[in-house]
């Protein structure tokens, strides 16, 4: 039985046979899932791109608060504004926190405030604190209490304890900054890392990586640790770009991207994490390590992947989450551990990042090893030459390798593990032509999901596995980049920023209008909640008419075939087939899947456009839905097939002949066969035309022997009626073939022998005794009847070497049977007759003269196979072929009269004219010459004459006057 759970689309085969394979059901035609559906999703206004957002998570419906140039806004659970605070233009009368501070300014500075840091520490009691810190004022912070009022910032700047040269209090830095606070003995830790160049490191000094406390007067940082700093001389070359940072357990760790080598400006780009312990955060416990997402081909098991690794170097985003059952157990972690996912891109020389994106999982508590063991690496002795690393915080040195116990000297220093740590990239190297530029990973129930921006403005949501990640939904949010600046919301949202819009996105996918069938509708992830809607993917609360979870009706795709004979057509008791509410088509289900069913229906009578209707019920099975319902789709047609003309309506007893069987819709149904008698007519084409017209084009099998026989030609299990006979003949014999050789242009030979009428299709066949060569073939065309027929040796298409000959073997085919072979047959090169070389070719003879000679070329090649003669006035003269010449003798008693007599030529029957052949007799010339002297004679005389008399004619006129 088929198994019928999962069953959807149906494409319908009417009748019995798949085996001619004409017809294929549409498997792919259904766009099943379109991505291009819009989903209007909630969003918050600025008037500038926002740079950072913070969360604020204590009310029961949580705030966010908005940080774009010069202004932070507070933003209610339904995106409307709550309140701002001005944060710029620095000397504007409206900037809250540059009123905040006694503090100087700088008159070449810039004014307007971008935001670099918007950091929530809820460890302060009552309410928590909001601190932002700019790109203005030597990069100094505020705070702000946040309880149900409008904010007022308070600045954090103590002028006493600041100077140019040195400035606990500076901490942001406008190149870039990311601040992770932490709480320690009910301390807020800062720990801030941040893009420096010379100028910011030099002037109102800011660090690279440092940690700060406030003071208990609220008015101002205490250095805790005052941190590395990218040496002076590599300031202004050399750049970290900080990308995130956050806290786990003992440690906070900073992620950064930067070239590989400090002293080289092509290095290649590097993704880094540095960790500083909470407890302890001096330099010396400094360490970092590099992180590499990548595609290896040899651990995904592809065999036939030959590509090469490829690293996803450069990170663009990056979010600490936590892995649920099903991806904690193909992790193996627990699901308690604290997983960094990052979304990575491959990065060129220049740090432009490509369309070839990649996600990592990092648990933290394997990159915690990964350091110790790499710590360790360096400080016990071994036999590789490791380098410390950090050659922009500190001068380079190497590994010492010392190992005496206890002793902490080697371990306590900035060190960079020499390994990368790698994990792989969970879409196996899927996201070539897109760029990832932001992440979030939450869990529902057992599932883990990725929620990702790319450079387009789309999200992608998908279920995180390392097989196969679902994605369920990928749709635009904006024409833009989406943000890095990224947040978890609440259990259902998250929010995304493209350029000044903050968009409210579900976590459980923004609908379900993109599934575009029933199937994919349903086996969408539980999660999503998705039903069946009248035609549509929808939610239970957006559908206004009945919304079903549990079943979808079938669907037909397509039907074969559209016309079927008369008579008999296309059972199961959970589908069922019928063709206008009448016929059952039964179904076959050997020969059925859930995406094709095959059934066979009774007798119909003739109709047109009849609908093909398909009812299936099915129980609940094991599979998410099952199928129930009805689906129909007409054009279906039952004709009656006919036979108007067999042409040829004969042939050879030894079979092949080509035959055309015309008639109407002999191409109806899916298989058909034609027997003459009970030998079965090779079908080679079946063709269709207009108004049922339809021929099938056939090969004759052998027959028992001569005789008339029946024509049966059965569509499917349908027999057409018809009266049609075809006729067998005796088979053709060939006696005789002349000649036996050809010009390379291909000679005429005339085939002689018996039946020679009764095939229809002769071949003539040369086969070169260079095996390389491909027989040439040439269908005969000449004249022909049952003892005669004319034909042409195929030309030979080769160039043949000057006064060579080729040799190989000819054969003769009739009906695709070949019934003569002769073992030589030689090519020679086509030859010329020279007409007798003047003018008229004439041929003077002088008298006893009685040779006739002219040249030709190559003629001598085919002498001895082909009959050459010459004719002088119609009599053979028995020309003998010489190696340039043609000669012979006047036949004795032939006269030639004074016109002259022709001189032709016949090779192989064909006939050259050359020309005339006359006596050259000088007596008979100058009796001409003497006749036409005489008579210009006479005519000189007779006009000397007339003068004489005219001129004494007008001698008597002039007298009269
Ligand atoms: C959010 O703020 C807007 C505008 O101030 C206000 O209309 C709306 O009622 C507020 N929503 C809530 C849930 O407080
Ligand atoms: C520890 O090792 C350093 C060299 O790395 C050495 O100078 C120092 O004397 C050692 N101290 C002890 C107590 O072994
Ligand atoms: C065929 O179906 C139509 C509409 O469902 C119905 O009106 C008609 O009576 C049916 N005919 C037969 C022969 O069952
Ligand atoms: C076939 O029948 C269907 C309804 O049964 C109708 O919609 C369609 O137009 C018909 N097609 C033709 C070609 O008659």
């Amino acid at each position: 039985m088929v198994t019928w759970a999962a069953l959807l689309t149906v494409c319908i085969w009417i009748q019995t046979q798949t085996a001619s394979g004409q017809h294929k059901c549409p498997s792919t035609s259904r766009t099943q899932v379109d991505y291009s559906v819009k989903y209007p999703l909630p969003y918050f206004q600025t008037d500038k791109p926002i740079q950072n957002i913070a969360v604020n998570t204590i009310p029961d419906q949580p705030e966010v608060y908005v940080a774009s140039q010069n202004v932070i806004e507070g933003v209610n659970f339904t995106l409307g504004k709550i309140w701002e605070v001005k944060t710029g233009p620095v000397g504007s009368a409206d900037c809250e926190t540059c009123q905040a501070c006694d503090i100087e300014t700088e008159p070449e500075a810039p004014v307007d405030t971008d935001n670099e840091v918007l950091i929530m520490d809820f460890a302060v009691y009552p309410f928590p604190y909001l601190y932002t810190c700019g790109s203005t004022l030597h990069g100094i912070c505020h705070f702000m209490e946040i309880d149900s009022s409008k904010p007022v910032p308070k600045c954090l700047y103590k002028r006493g304890n600041n100077s140019p040269t040195f400035c606990p209090d500076c901490v942001a830095s406008p190149l870039g900054t990311t601040v992770t606070i932490v709480e320690q003995a009910f301390i807020s830790l800062f720990f801030v890392a941040a893009s420096v160049n010379s100028e910011v490191a030099q002037r109102y000094p800011r660090r690279s990586i440092s940690a700060m406390r406030q003071f208990s007067t609220e008015d101002g940082f205490e250095v805790v640790s005052k941190g590395l700093t990218v040496l002076p001389s590599l300031q202004d070359s050399y750049k970290i770009e900080y990308i995130y940072s956050f806290s786990s357990k003992d440690y906070v760790y900073f992620l950064s991207l930067q070239r590989e080598n400090p002293s080289r400006s092509n290095s290649a780009f590097q993704t880094r994490l540095g960790r500083l312990p909470v407890a302890t955060p001096e330099v010396w416990m400094y360490r970092e390590v590099v992180l590499e997402c990548k595609y290896d081909p040899k651990r995904r098991r592809r065999r036939r992947d030959v590509s090469k690794d490829i690293v996803y170097n450069g990170l663009q985003a990056a979010h600490l989450g936590k892995a649920a059952k099903k991806l904690a157990d193909e992790l193996r972690v627990s699901e308690t551990e604290d997983i960094l996912y990052g979304v990575f891109a491959e990065m060129n020389e220049s740090g432009e990042p490509q369309r070839s994106s990649a996600l990592c999982a990092f648990p933290l508590t394997r990159v915690d090893h990964v350091i110790d063991v790499g710590v360790e690496a360096c400080c016990k002795s071994g036999p590789e030459q490791l380098s410390r690393g950090l050659c922009h915080f500190q001068p380079c040195e190497s590994c010492p390798h010392e190992s005496s116990e206890g002793n902490v000297t080697c371990t306590a220093k900035p060190t960079l593990v020499s390994k990368p740590y790698n994990r792989l990239d969970f879409f196996n190297r899927q996201m070539s032509d897109v760029l990832f530029t932001s992440v979030l990973v939450t869990t529902i129930g057992d599932q883990t999901i990725g929620h990702i921006g790319t450079s387009d403005g789309q999200i992608l949501q998908v279920i995180l596995s390392m097989n196969t990640p679902i994605v369920f939904a990928n749709y635009s949010l904006d024409g833009s980049a989406v943000s890095r600046t990224a947040a978890v919301y609440s259990e259902d949202s998250l929010l995304f920023v493209v350029g000044n819009k903050m968009f409210k996105v579900p976590s459980a996918g923004p609908g379900c209008a993109h599934f575009t069938t029933c199937s994919k509708c349903l086996t969408a992830p539980l999660f999503m909640n998705c039903g069946w809607c009248s035609g549509t993917c929808l939610r239970q609360h957006e559908c206004s008419s009945q919304w079903n979870k549990n079943s979808c009706a079938p669907v037909i795709t397509e039907f074969f075939p559209k016309t079927a004979p008369a008579g008999a057509v296309a059972s199961s008791d959970t589908h069922i087939i019928s063709v206008s509410n009448g016929t059952f088509c039964t179904v076959l289900p050997e020969r059925s899947s859930s995406k094709k069913l095959v059934c066979r229906t009774k007798e119909i009578s003739p109709n047109n456009n009849l609908t093909i209707t398909l009812y299936v019920q099915e129980r609940e099975g094991q599979s998410r839905y099952s199928i129930d319902g009805t689906a129909e789709m007409s054009g279906f047609s039952v004709v009656e097939p006919s036979i108007t003309e067999i042409r040829p309506d004969f042939g050879p007893v030894f079979g092949g002949t080509t035959v055309t069987l015309t008639g109407r819709y002999l191409d109806s149904g899916i298989k058909r066969e034609v027997f003459f008698a009970d030998k079965k007519c090779n079908i080679q084409n079946v063709s269709t035309g207009n108004g049922g017209l339809s021929s099938i084009v056939c090969t004759t099998a052998s027959a028992a022997g001569v005789g008339t026989v029946p024509v049966k030609v059965i569509i499917d299990k349908f027999e057409v009626e018809t009266t049609k006979t075809f006729l067998y003949k005796e088979n053709p014999v060939i006696t005789k073939v002349d000649p036996l050789c050809s010009f390379q242009g291909g000679s005429k030979m005339v085939v002689q022998g018996q039946n020679l009428d009764s095939a229809h299709k002769t071949v003539i066949q040369y086969t070169s005794k260079s095996s390389h060569v491909q027989p040439y073939q040439r269908v005969c065309s000449g004249t022909k009847n049952a003892t005669h027929m004319v034909c042409w040796a195929p030309a030979f298409p080769e160039e043949m070497p000057e006064d060579k000959s080729e040799t190989g073997e000819i054969s003769i085919h009739m009906d695709g049977k070949r019934i003569f072979l002769r073992k030589r047959f030689d090519y020679h090169p086509n030859v010329k007759v020279i007409p007798f070389e003047n003018d008229d070719h004439l041929l003077p003879l002088k008298p006893g003269e009685t040779e006739v000679s002219l040249h030709h070329s190559k003629l001598n090649t085919v002498s001895t196979c082909m009959k050459i003669i010459m004719t002088i006035g119609g009599v053979n003269c028995n020309a003998q072929v010489l190696l340039n010449e043609l000669t012979c003798r006047v036949p004795k008693g032939l006269v030639i009269p004074s016109e002259g007599l022709p001189v032709k030529v016949s090779v192989n029957g064909e006939v050259y004219d050359v020309g005339t052949v006359v006596n050259s007799d000088t007596s008979q010339t100058s009796v001409i010459i003497g006749i036409v002297l005489g008579i210009l004679a006479a005519l000189v005389a007779g006009a000397g004459l007339a003068l004489v008399v005219m001129i004494n004619l007008r001698k008597k006129k002039r007298g009269k006057k």
